[in-house]
């Protein structure tokens, strides 16, 4: 049977793709983002998931304004950069796991979460770079990888309480799948951040900081926040947040923090990060 084994959720600024690809990360800036991974990386080696489901945003690069799907499974046996304005970043091609995502598919669909299913969709920054903090810079990303995007871009995106509950549902998805697979689930951006407006530039490291302590304690808390409240006090961009109660709904009750690691700023965004087990990876 496949399972859940644990969660990672890092925000995903593309300023951090664009320090690695343009060969930054040695400066003092950067080495203060960058150093806060490097025990995820560790971590991750030991874990060797064989898969990893990443929940991200696209940001109106695979999908135009035309067509927002509010949950979107990548379904595709490989998933190429994309082209963000700059051309695309000079990382591996996104592998896919076409079984296992088709199954998480059926399942979650079955179970009542009507997902968009994509065959084709290329990634931005918002997959790649968590992707980067996490395995480093490899010739080839190390497992397959499942995207699952979620509408955070145009409102009304998904509330925390439907985003969780997804979670839940791809959990018992997973734990259909008849194969042994190791499965790691990915939450991604954040934190607080608002790019645009009077109040650009806007970071709340309290604010950050307690969401941290609910998802790793006390999820039910975090769970119950309106749109309203991730905007007013996390910035417009910081609803980004909904998609790590995905990741949390997919784990157990109570979790083992692992690490967790916080630094302001890199770029407009507050960068928050954070590794949860279940208690009973096998
Ligand atoms: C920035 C942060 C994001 O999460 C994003 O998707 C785009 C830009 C920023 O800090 O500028
Ligand atoms: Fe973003």
């Amino acid at each position: 049977m496949a399972k859940i084994v644990a969660g990672v959720c890092s925000s995903h600024v593309p300023a951090i793709g664009a320090a690695i690809d343009l060969g930054k990360t040695q400066e003092p800036y950067w080495t203060r983002v960058f150093s806060g991974f490097e025990e995820s990386k560790r971590w991750i080696e030991k874990i060797k998931p064989d898969v990893c489901i990443v929940v991200y945003n696209d940001h109106a690069t695979a999908f135009s304004m035309d067509v927002v799907p509010t949950f979107a499974l990548g379904c595709a046996a490989e998933f190429p950069p994309a082209d963000e304005g700059w051309g695309p970043r000079p990382v591996p091609v996104v592998k896919g796991h076409p079984k296992l995502a088709a199954h998480i598919a059926q399942s979650v669909i079955l179970d009542e979460f009507d997902l968009t299913v994509v065959n084709k969709m290329e990634v931005d920054h918002g997959l790649t770079v968590p992707l980067n903090l996490m395995f480093g810079s490899p010739k080839e990303w190390p497992c397959p990888v499942i995207p699952l995007a979620v509408n955070v871009v145009l409102f009304p995106p998904p509330t925390g309480k439907r985003c969780f509950d997804l979670g839940a549902a791809i959990r018992r998805a997973v734990e259909s799948y008849p194969e042994d697979l190791k499965v790691v689930i990915f939450g991604t951006g954040g934190m607080s951040h608002q790019i645009s407006g009077p109040r650009a530039g806007l970071i709340n490291s309290e604010f950050d900081k307690a969401f941290l302590d609910g998802l790793a304690n006390d999820p039910q808390k975090i769970v119950k926040l309106r749109h309203v409240e991730y905007m007013r006090e996390a910035g417009a961009e910081g609803v980004e947040m909904v998609m790590w109660l995905v990741m949390r709904g997919a784990l157990d009750e109570k979790v083992k923090e692992v690490y967790r690691f916080y630094t302001v700023p890199a770029s407009n965004t507050a960068v928050g990060h954070i590794i949860l087990e279940n208690a009973h990876p096998s």
